[in-house]
């Protein structure tokens, strides 16, 4: 188990992180997959390239998803989708952000940097995707 200060070796997907959303638990999983990657290759001392590349599919990854996600939200018109996708926005910007600073090389892929991401994909899950979980549910979606 994480103990939420570590970037710890195993990031894993749980049971308890269902957003109740088959294809949804599937993307998330993916982003687990993805995070695991980045970090492997931190661990592993890789170059800036390989850590680059796996980094920009991060980031293209979660952006489909987090369209995806809005997109199921406003077919259902889910009354929490104007939040939810500020969420998306805000990290979103963040990322890129790093993106940029990490391709001039004025900044790396640290524990800190795994920690926030596995942390804020964790939180994320449990504090506003799951919301949505009853409500697509009970508009047929599963
Ligand atoms: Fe699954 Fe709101 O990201």
């Amino acid at each position: 188990m994480s103990t939420g200060t570590t970037t710890g070796a195993t990031f894993n997907w749980r049971d308890s992180y269902s957003v109740k959303v088959q294809a949804m638990d599937n993307q998330h999983k993916r982003l687990f997959a993805l995070i695991n990657e980045l970090h492997g290759a931190m661990g592993q001392g890789h170059g800036k390239e390989v850590a680059g590349d796996i980094l920009r599919r991060l980031i293209d990854y979660t952006v489909q998803h987090f369209y995806a996600e809005e997109l199921l939200m406003q077919e259902h018109n889910y009354p929490g989708l104007a939040t939810h996708r500020a969420e998306h926005q805000a990290l979103t910007d963040k990322v890129i952000a790093f993106k940029k600073e990490f391709d001039a090389g004025r900044t790396y892929i640290t524990p800190q940097l795994m920690t926030f991401l596995q942390q804020w994909l964790k939180n994320h899950i449990q504090a506003v995707d799951q919301r949505y979980g009853d409500f697509l549910n009970s508009h047929g979606v599963h």
